[in-house]
This record gives C-alpha cells, sequence and structure tokens, in this order.
C-alpha cells in the first residue's frame, strides 16, 4: 500500500501525452494505494475515458465549477458578499466518481472574462484544489493541460512533484521548459520529466540533453497499439508502453521515497 500521500500533477505541451501518462499512473497506484484522485483540470482532457470510464457514465459528471447549487449554498448564497473559503471536503466525497479505487473528478475551466463575475466559482474550485492537495492523506494525480492555471502560489505548494511530459521535439522541450519555470515561480520544488513517444536512441539522447539526469523518471516508447487504439478509445494497460511507465512509476516512489517498491 502507499500510505504515504503523494500529490503529482501532469503537465506538457498539447498532445504530448499528458492524460495516457496520467491515465497509467493512476491505474498504477489504485493497485497499490487506498484511494486514489483522478483529477482531470484540463476542460479539453478525456482523462474519464482514459481511466476506464464508460463514455455515457463519464457524460453525466458533472465539473466541479458547475455544481452551482452546492457554490451557493456553501458561498453563503446569492447576496453581494461571499465565503472565500467554503468548506468542501466533502464534495470530494459527494462528486467523486467512484472506480474501484479511483476517485474521479472534473474540475471544470477557471472562470474568467466575459460579463459575469466568476469570484464565487473560483473560489469554489480553488477550495477544492486546496482541499485536494493540502488536505487530503491520499494519492492524488491531476491532468492538468497544457497551462498550469487551477494551481495557485497556496495549493502548489502542496505538488510534491510537477509531471512534465515530453515527445522528442524542440517546441516540447521548450514547453517543458516554461512549465518548469512557472512551477519553480509556484513553490513547486521537483519536476519529474517523462520522455513519451520515444522511438530511437537518438530521440531518447534528445529529450535527456534538455534536463539534469536526475529530472528525468524516464521514457515511455512510441506504441502503435497505443496510437491506433486511440481511434477506438482502447485501453492502455496490456501495451508495451504500459510497460515502461510502470517503470516510471517505479522511479517515481523511488525519488518520493514512498514505501519500498514491491
Ligand atoms: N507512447 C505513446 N505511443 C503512441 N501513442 C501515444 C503515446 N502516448 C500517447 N499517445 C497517443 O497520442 C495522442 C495524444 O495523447 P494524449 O491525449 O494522452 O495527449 P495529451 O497531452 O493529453 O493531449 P492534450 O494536450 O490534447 O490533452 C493519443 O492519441 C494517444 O493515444
Ligand atoms: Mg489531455
Amino acid at each position: 500500500m502507499v500510505k504515504r500521500a503523494l500529490k503529482l500533477a501532469v503537465s506538457g505541451k498539447g498532445g504530448v501525452g499528458k492524460t495516457t501518462v496520467a491515465a497509467g499512473l493512476i491505474k498504477l497506484f489504485a493497485a497499490s494505494a487506498d484511494t486514489v484522485y483522478a483529477v482531470d483540470a484540463d476542460p479539453d482532457a478525456c482523462l474519464a475515458a482514459a481511466v476506464g470510464i464508460p463514455e455515457e457514465v463519464a457524460r453525466g459528471i458533472r465539473p466541479i465549477i458547475e455544481l452551482r447549487e452546492v457554490i451557493l449554498e456553501r458561498s453563503g448564497g446569492e447576496g453581494a458578499f461571499f465565503n472565500l473559503n467554503p468548506r468542501v471536503d466533502d464534495v470530494l466525497e459527494t462528486y467523486g466518481h467512484r472506480l474501484g479505487n479511483i476517485r474521479f473528478l472534473r474540475m471544470g475551466g477557471v472562470k474568467g472574462g466575459g460579463t459575469s463575475c466568476y469570484c464565487r466559482e473560483n473560489a469554489f474550485l480553488h477550495a477544492v484544489v486546496s482541499s485536494l492537495l493540502l488536505g487530503r492523506n491520499d494519492v492524488v494525480v491531476m491532468d492538468m493541460g497544457a497551462g498550469i492555471e487551477h494551481l495557485s502560489r497556496g495549493t502548489a505548494r502542496g505538488v510534491d512533484m510537477m509531471l512534465v511530459v515530453v515527445e522528442p521535439s524542440r517546441a516540447s522541450l521548450n514547453t517543458a521548459g516554461l512549465v518548469r519555470g512557472l512551477a519553480g515561480d509556484l513553490g513547486i520544488r521537483r519536476i519529474g520529466i517523462i520522455g513519451n513517444k520515444i522511438r530511437t536512441d537518438r530521440e531518447r539522447e534528445f529529450v535527456a540533453s534538455g534536463f539534469a539526469p536526475e529530472e528525468i523518471m524516464g521514457f515511455v516508447r512510441f506504441d502503435p497499439v497505443l496510437w491506433e487504439g486511440a481511434m477506438a478509445g482502447g485501453n492502455v494497460d496490456d501495451t508495451a508502453a504500459f510497460a515502461d511507465l510502470r517503470e516510471v512509476y517505479r522511479r517515481i516512489r523511488q525519488v518520493m521515497a514512498c514505501r519500498p517498491v514491491n
């Protein structure tokens, strides 16, 4: 069992494999932890499908930011003044969709711009992220999407490691550099690089050349089965890429000094 809380955020350039990697890690942790929170913090992501929640079920899972009645109730009603720190611990229990050890939560986008003021919604979302990252003694894996807008200086403190998925391209390496900078500004101390879609030693070396060796959590090969399976919404579990991901998982646990790797 993974007894210690471990909070991981997964980021990287569009299309590099964040959702695939996040889902794989969630499944691996779920096999050895009591509860793993799978958090979809990317409004466009399909983490639900990737962890195995059927599409028709996933469609019915409301994003946290859309829980209007709960948001109103917790933030003190319709008035002009509202509670900036609403109580939300139970929201995770109530609205986390259960699939074995996995509790799946969809965040929905941070609201901004437009004509209405979304302060209330955003305060609620912030409270939920805060509760997940700072308040719980569980494993949490957040699929962040390309940006890390759901994190603030306050909540980012709870992230034990920002995983950045990188594919062998200059653009992807550049994005990783930007994410590293942002994460550092927010106070996240550990960065873990995962090279994904690796076809050759040269590609592997290219990715490795962009980072310090201790930052690299491992490499996942380009897997045609995974690539083609995506068209059919296929399962990643028995692909060769998943075997690589298992090594990455072991490395992360080792680095984070969780219980000895079994
Ligand atoms: N190691 C791999 N080998 C082959 N295909 C992969 C691999 N990893 C991911 N893919 C495929 O690449 C595509 C993008 O993966 P994924 O959706 O996980 O990326 P993402 O970074 O989450 O994308 P987005 O930025 O759109 O959220 C998918 O079709 C996925 O199946
Ligand atoms: Mg994604």
